[in-house]
């Protein structure tokens, strides 16, 4: 999770009238680059994660965080401290961007009901538990953002990742449930990016997998994780201002197409 907040007389028009962000799993691949996108428009921005080495690189990085906080999105406690402290740090937050997330690459006759609880409490718990906290001080307050990452394996399926697929379906779910509840004082939107080039997708695809996959992108080519922050900062903005309770898909149209989506890219 990222928190932002930026001073008003220098912030690009887009982003105008939000000033504090906050967003979970910020340390690494979209996180990071949503960081730095949110950084680029003068916002001030809170880093939550659990991987004390993801804390320290983007500490180093991106020295011009308002603060890199330690937590767990799965556990309730260690969320409400750190969307306390974030709110502590900022005075307020204007956006919350989740985005903390895990997959793990195996046959659903394999999974274990540990793995599915682990998957599902990280993807599907923790952005209930970051939106619900972070809900509870927009409302009060009377105007807000949350932005939840999905995938388009949460809409359509995909091998291998049933647990991960069905996490992000259920992020959907949740996204559109929001909006209407918290509609009009809170805007609430996912962003559902196809393949992105980040640690997550190099941990577990080699070099010919990724290719393979590529292929099968009619643009040819991973997202960049830039390309998905930039959907964040628009999906932020004061432009998308009616905008809320649906999902965006950016993936090159790979998920486009029906069986058309099958076509080799060469
Ligand atoms: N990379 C892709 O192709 C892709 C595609 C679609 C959706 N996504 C989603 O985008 C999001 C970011 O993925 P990424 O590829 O940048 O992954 P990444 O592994 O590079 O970064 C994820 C970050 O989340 C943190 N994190 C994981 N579990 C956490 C927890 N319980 N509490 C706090 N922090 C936690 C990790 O430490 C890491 O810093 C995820 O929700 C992922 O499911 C990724």
């Amino acid at each position: 999770m990222v928190c932002t907040s930026y001073p008003k007389e220098s912030i690009d028009a887009r982003l105008e009238g939000q000033e504090r962000i906050g967003r979970g799993g910020g340390g690494s691949g979209i996180g990071q680059a949503t960081a730095t996108r949110f950084l680029e428009e003068g916002c001030t921005v809170c880093v939550l994660d659990r991987s004390a080495e993801a804390r320290e690189r983007v500490a180093t990085e991106l020295p011009a965080l308002s603060g890199v906080i330690d937590a767990d999105v799965s556990n309730f406690e260690q969320v409400q401290a750190a969307v306390g402290e974030a709110i502590e740090r900022m005075g307020s937050i204007d956006v919350v961007i989740n985005n903390a997330g895990i997959s793990i690459r195996h046959d659903f006759l394999d999974i274990t009901p540990e793995e599915w609880d682990e998957v599902l409490g990280v993807n599907l718990k923790g952005v209930f538990q970051v939106a619900q906290a972070a809900a509870r001080h927009m409302v009060a307050r009377g105007s807000g953002v949350i932005l939840n990452t999905a995938s388009t394996g949460g809409s359509t399926g995909y091998p291998h990742y049933a647990d991960y697929n069905a996490s992000k379906g259920g992020v959907i779910a949740l996204t559109q449930s929001l909006a209407l509840e918290l509609a009009p004082v809170v805007r609430v939107n996912a962003v559902s990016p196809g393949f992105v080039l980040t640690p997550m997708q190099r941990a577990e695809y080699s070099d010919a997998m990724l290719d393979a996959v590529n292929r099968k992108i009619p643009f040819g080519r991973h997202a960049r994780p830039e390309e998905i922050a930039a959907l964040f900062a628009f999906l932020a903005s004061e432009d998308a201002g009616f905008a809320t309770g649906h999902v965006y898909v950016m993936d090159g149209a790979e998920t486009t197409g029906g069986l058309c989506s099958q076509w080799t890219h060469e």
